[in-house]
Formats: structure tokens, sequence, C-alpha cells
């Protein structure tokens, strides 16, 4: 059985057909993919019903994972559900329940429904997300990815020399407050200390310039936080409009893996009685964007 990969959606995104990912993938098969996540920066695995093992084996083909002293964890590693080297994007406890609705836990995960990059947050953002559908609600709970290769390419050409230069700063304050929770301790204040990130990356295997936006981004180096904020904005929409979107509708056991790099995703809203058992390894990104400021 040959690995092959199909385009899925216009501009960007391709079905892998083909392979096993329980298996180890063979020298050939490991270079296909990282191909095709180069052109189509999203690559989605039908009827794949692998351990978190065999999902963290997988990952390890591309990359290293990501470390995990990042910034991003208001639980800690002995309240985690799942063991090392995979997080837990579920809407479960420890004890494996539906979280309920006031847990802040749960208000933290509901930043996902915004537009991002993942660790954007970081000052080393992440490479590839790999999201492994173990269980799904029956309704609603999509992942929506925008090609930001193609929403920067679509900008005119006033609007591209003035991204070019421009340093953002991204924070998980700025996220969170983007749905209202705000109600962090000041020991989280201070590990979501603002990063800086450029506007535009251009892609360490292709060349090709992306915007590199996300809800995490709440100011822009210079200017003021209206302005910031307002354009953050106008460029967001610009770049999640329709035709650089592919909206992913979950079969359980697909695989999705994505190219921070080079797109944004965002959960979609389902019944959270309902149980959606989701779980991401994450790659390491080798590199900032930029260098980082001189702490104050
Ligand atoms: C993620 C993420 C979205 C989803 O895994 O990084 O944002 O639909 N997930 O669960
Ligand atoms: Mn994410």
């Amino acid at each position: 059985m040959a690995l092959t990969i199909t385009q899925i959606h216009p501009v960007f995104a391709g079905e892998v057909s083909g392979v096993d990912l329980t298996k180890p993938l063979s020298r050939d098969e490991a270079k296909m993919i990282d191909d095709g996540m180069n052109q189509y920066a999203v690559l989605v695995f039908r009827d794949q019903n692998i351990s978190d093992e065999q999902q963290i084996a997988f990952t390890r083909n591309f990359g290293e994972l990501e470390a995990k002293e990042k910034p991003g964890n208001i639980r800690k590693a002995t309240e985690s559900r799942l063991g090392a080297g995979i997080s837990d994007l579920s809407n479960l406890t420890k004890d494996g329940k539906v979280i309920s609705a006031d847990d802040r836990q749960w208000f933290f995960k509901l930043g996902d429904r915004l537009w991002h990059s993942d660790s954007s947050y970081a000052v080393i953002p992440a490479k590839f997300s790999a999201l492994s559908a173990r269980a799904i609600p029956s309704w609603g709970g999509n992942t929506d990815f925008a090609d930001m290769r193609a929403a920067y390419d679509a900008l005119d050409d006033r609007t591209k020399a003035e991204v070019e230069d421009l340093i953002c700063e991204h924070s998980l304050i700025f996220s969170r407050a983007a749905v209202g929770f705000t109600d962090l301790t000041p020991e989280e204040v201070a590990n979501f200390k603002p990063v800086r990130q450029r506007l535009v990356r251009t892609h360490q295997a292709t060349g090709r310039k992306s915007l590199f936006l996300s809800s995490h981004a709440g100011a822009i180096v210079g200017w003021t936080i209206p302005e910031a904020r307002s354009y953050l904005r106008e460029l967001t929409e610009h770049a999640t409009q329709r035709e650089f979107v592919y909206s992913h509708q979950w079969r359980q056991y697909d695989l999705v893996m994505w190219d921070n790099r080079a797109t944004m995703h965002r959960a979609k809203r389902f019944d959270r009685n309902e149980v959606r058992d989701m779980r991401r390894t994450t790659l390491g990104g080798d590199r900032p964007t930029v260098e980082q400021a001189e702490a104050a």
C-alpha cells in the first residue's frame, strides 16, 4: 500500500492514505510526509487508532518534542490525565469526568476557540502539532485551519511593505483576556510575560513568507495598543476569510498534523456535556523569530 497525498482544499491541506501510524514509518514514508507538510501545511490521516506512545513515536520522526518547561501550563504535571510527551486537549479531568463549566481549566481551554498558532507565546514557538481524536462529540467540535502563506500572498504591496519588519508581543494574558478570563494568579502573570515575534516569517524549508498572527498577539512594538489591536484584528479577518480556511470535521481516530509556522487554527463549539477526547503531541521550533528584548 503506497503512501499518497490528495489535496482536500483549494489552497492547502492534504489527506494522506496508505500509511499505518501504529507502525514505525519507513524512511520514504517519513520523507513524503515531511515534504507534504511543507507543501500542504495541514495533513489529515484517517482511521489511525493509535496509543499515546505510538503518537509520540510518529511525531518524533519530524523533530524534537517541545520542551516541558514552556509557560503554557496552568496545571501541574501531577494533575494531568496523560503521561509525559502528550498534551490533554480534552474536556476531561484527571479522573476522566467532564470538566465542570465553571472550572478555570475549562475557561483556559476556551481560549483555543480563538484563532492561534501553538506556543506563539513562547520565545521559541512550536513547529508541528499532531492532534488525535480518541473520542468525539455527536455534534460540532470541528477544528478550523487557516493558511497564513496564502493570506500573506494576498496582501496588497503596500501592506506587505508595512508588515515586513513589524514585531508583535504575544502572551497567554492577551488571548485569555479576549474571552474575558482575567483571573490569573501573580505567578501565572509572571509566567505569561509577553515575548516578541516577527509578524512576517519566512519558512525555513520552503522560503515562503507567512503572516505570524495569533490571538496571543496583543501589541506591536512601537505602536499604541488601540492601533495595534485594531490592525491585528483587521489582518486576522483578512487571513481567516473563507478561501483560506479548511474546516476539519473529525471522525474518531483521525490524526491531523499542522505546521504552526504556516497556519493558524481554532476549535469550534460542541456540547460540553459530551466527551471530546483529543490528544496532542507538539514539536518545538528550533529558533526564536526575533531577538528578545532585554529583561526589564
Ligand atoms: C490544539 C488546539 C483545537 C481543537 O490542539 O492546539 O488548539 O479543536 N485544538 O481541539
Ligand atoms: Mn492550538
